[in-house]
């Protein structure tokens, strides 16, 4: 399979913060974000792989901003790494000021998907070449997030888990 740059899967999807989507004090609520999130990254996946691609995993979201009732919010979806079946997405979200259209990052997230076929088994995926400094920092860094996920859902042991004790060494 012919091998793919993250940019090639770049996926934005930009929309506002409607009342129905606030929590009590007025903010975006996680849950949609994180729905919002998922539908961009999963294209990105799709854009990836070609294939049907599901959610394996959340592994990383960090809500470092609110983001209040009224905002523009950004989601950009690119795949960092990917593995045999699996494709890690990376997620960066801004939010953009109202009056000088400045954008400032609010949140960013990662997930795993996995591509299937129509029976819901793991097919292969093109490998993925990063480009510049950025992606590839992101792609160095996928191994020991895929390790990690995989060493709290128990699908892997410590000891297998090289990348991860690689870090403490
Ligand atoms: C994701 C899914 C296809 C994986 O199936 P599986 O039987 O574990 O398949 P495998 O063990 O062959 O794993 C397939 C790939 O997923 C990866 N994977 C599985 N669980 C993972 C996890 N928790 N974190 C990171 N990667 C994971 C494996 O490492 C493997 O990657 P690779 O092929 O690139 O090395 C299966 O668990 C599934 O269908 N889950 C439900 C998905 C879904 O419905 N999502 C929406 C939630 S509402």
């Amino acid at each position: 399979m012919e091998a793919k740059t993250p940019s090639a899967s770049c996926t934005v999807i930009t929309d506002l913060v409607l009342p129905s989507e606030t929590n009590p004090i007025g903010n975006l609520f996680g849950g949609e974000l994180l729905a919002r999130m998922d539908r961009a990254a999963s294209i990105a996946a799709r854009r990836h792989s070609r294939r049907i691609v599901v959610t394996a995993s959340v592994n990383h979201v960090a809500f470092n901003k609110m983001i209040p009732l009224g905002s523009v919010v950004t989601v950009e979806a690119n795949v960092s790494r990917a593995f045999t079946s699996s494709m890690e997405v990376y997620m960066d979200v801004w939010i953009e000021d109202r009056e000088s259209g400045v954008k400032s990052k609010a949140n960013e997230g990662i997930y795993t998907f996995v591509a299937v076929d129509e029976m819901g088994s793991p097919v292969p995926v093109p490998p993925i070449i990063p480009e510049s400094a950025l992606e590839k920092e992101r792609f160095d860094a996928a191994l020991r997030r895929k390790q990690l996920s995989l060493l709290l859902a128990k699908k892997i042991k410590p000891e297998d888990a090289t990348e991860l004790k690689a870090l403490f060494e």
